[in-house]
């Protein structure tokens, strides 16, 4: 139980820093350099009984009394107490804090708040460049000082939410030639790239690997159709030749017959004609086959 306790004490500790942490860094109001801001007192009922004090960290820059203006070292007052500064600097910077008192000193109305002035963003510029050993497309929204800016990325039409920093790898496999964009940002301000086109130099054989499935089956398929035509031509040049070369035998065999014809005897008849018949079945299947291998290729 008093383990339990403890526990919950240091999370609520811990997260107490956290939210001080976050205060620190988080301001109430951005402006950017050079424009106005009204500092919102909006206090309704404000009369010139009122006492009136601005604090810029803890210097009193106005200060109305009875109708008595005291201290004006800053920027104008609206008729509801606000604090209008204009043409800001980064002095302008910090912690400002409004009271209002009722003519017997109890306070009528406090304001508070941070105002963060931040500068004009740079125009970025992109880059990227093609990594074959690591199939990526490395992009980089180059900028001169990205400290304190928010990056954002467009692939195609759409901004990427998820795409938050400076740089960024897209795989090669998922790419077509897009269209990429980048942005940097801050509060106040934003600037985009210009739209880059991604190509990255068609495929060879050496960086094959990187492209997807698709890229690969349309470069095997004209590597199958390249080696089917190799293929057909060596069956059409292979037939010519054998059909040439049983030309030529038969011719020899025409030759060869014509002498044992004189001669007349019965055992010189049979090999001869049975090389004849071996000649002529290996002949006369030949062409359809050649047809055949040619037609189921
Ligand atoms: C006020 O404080 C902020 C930091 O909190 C600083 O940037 C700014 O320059 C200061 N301005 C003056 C006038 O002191
Ligand atoms: C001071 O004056 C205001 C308005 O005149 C009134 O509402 C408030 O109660 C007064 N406070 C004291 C402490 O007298
Ligand atoms: C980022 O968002 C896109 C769609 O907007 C999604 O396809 C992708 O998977 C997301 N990536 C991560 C790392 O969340």
């Amino acid at each position: 139980m008093g383990h339990f306790a403890a526990m919950v004490g240091v999370i609520f500790l811990l997260g107490l820093i956290n939210l001080s942490a976050a205060n620190r860094d988080t301001c109430d109001l951005y402006a950017a350099v050079g424009l106005s801001v009204t500092l919102p007192l909006d206090f309704d009922g404000l009369t010139n009984a009122h006492e009136l004090k601005w604090f810029h960290n803890n210097t009193v820059v106005f200060h109305r009394k009875q109708n008595k203006l005291i201290v004006v070292k800053t920027g104008d007052i609206s008729p509801m107490g606000s604090l209008q500064l204009k043409n800001l600097q980064f002095s302008d910077a910090g912690t400002y804090q409004a009271d209002v008192l009722h003519p017997n000193n109890s306070i009528a109305k406090k304001w508070s708040g941070r105002l963060c002035v931040q500068g004009k963003v740079p125009k970025p510029q992109l880059t990227y460049i093609c990594d074959f050993e690591f199939c990526t497309v490395n992009l980089n929204c180059i900028v001169t000082s990205p400290e304190g800016l928010v990056f954002s990325w467009t692939l195609g039409k759409k901004t990427l939410l998820n795409q938050t920093r400076q740089t960024w790898s897209i795989s090669l496999s998922h790419l077509k030639g897009e269209n990429v964009m980048c942005s940097v940002g801050n509060k106040v301000n934003r600037e985009n790239s210009d739209v880059v086109r991604l190509t990255c130099k068609s495929p060879t054989w050496a960086n094959l690997h990187c492209f997807t499935f698709k890229t690969m089956a349309a470069v095997l398929a004209g590597a199958g159709g390249l080696i089917l035509l190799l293929l057909i031509i060596i069956i059409i040049l292979c037939c010519h030749h054998k059909r040439a070369k049983t030309q030529m035998r038969l011719t020899n065999k025409v030759q060869l017959r014509m002498p044992s014809l004189n001669k007349q005897e019965s055992g010189s008849i049979s090999p001869d004609y049975e090389t004849m018949h071996g000649t002529e079945d290996y002949l006369s299947p030949s062409p359809n086959e050649c047809l055949l291998q040619q037609k189921g290729v």
